[in-house]
């Protein structure tokens, strides 16, 4: 992955959503989705960060796709350009015996039960899989994060046990190409978009 032609992020576009490249005014957006607790809850060690350290998270976040050709997208509502979340494909070494691409993905309250996270995740992990020629993709969560942990199951995810990330133990889920293509989430991902 590392060696990958450098890529400009790709905007991609859902029934609903859409995912873009994020802007510098997005900035501040980001540090107050990640200042409030109950988004932070089951992220990095449960609470909100310093915003230092969410600027400096936001700018990482930003450069990843000049390093790596993957990264977090800015996810938008496509009727009304009103920014719900952020989705995207870090990369992620820790406790695999490879490099591998993670998903990973936060939305704000107002936005959470109506299948948005799946559906966004859905349109990265085709893009990830389909552009980029992922093979699998892995994901961690806190293990009392259930809504979490069934986004990862409609995308065709399977438990492999738990990974230590010096915040405490986090399950660890791995899903293949084949999985994932014939996951609930990524069916209805083909239906509304091929
Ligand atoms: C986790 C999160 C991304 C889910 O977003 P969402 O848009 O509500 O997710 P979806 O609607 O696509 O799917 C959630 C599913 O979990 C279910 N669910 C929600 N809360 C649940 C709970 N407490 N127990 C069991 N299932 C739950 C929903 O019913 C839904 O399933 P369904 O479609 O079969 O009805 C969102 O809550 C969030 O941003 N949380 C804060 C950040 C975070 O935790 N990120 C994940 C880090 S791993």
């Amino acid at each position: 992955m590392t060696s990958a032609p450098r890529f400009d992020p790709p905007t991609l576009e859902t029934t609903r959503l859409r995912l873009r490249p994020w802007h510098p005014d997005d900035r501040e957006w980001y540090v107050a989705l990640r200042a409030d607790p109950d988004v932070a809850r089951y992220l990095g060690d449960g609470h909100p960060q310093p915003t230092a350290a969410r600027r400096a998270d936001f700018e990482r976040a930003c450069a990843e796709w000049t390093r790596i050709g993957l990264g977090p997208w800015a996810v938008e509502e496509r009727s009304t350009g009103i920014r719900v979340g952020y989705c995207g494909l870090p990369l992620w070494r820790e406790g695999t015996p490879e490099e591998a691409v993670e998903i990973g993905y936060g939305y704000a309250p107002d936005a959470w039960g109506r299948g948005v996270a799946t559906e966004a995740a859905a349109a990265a992990m085709r893009w990830a899989i389909e552009v980029r020629g992922v093979p699998f993709l892995v994901a961690l969560t806190w293990p009392e994060n259930l809504a979490s942990r069934h986004v990862l199951a409609k995308l065709g995810f399977a438990y492999e046990g738990h990974v230590d990330t010096g915040h405490g133990p986090r399950s660890f889920f791995r899903v293949s190409r084949a999985a994932f293509e014939a996951s609930p989430g990524c069916r209805a991902s083909r239906a509304t978009s091929d």
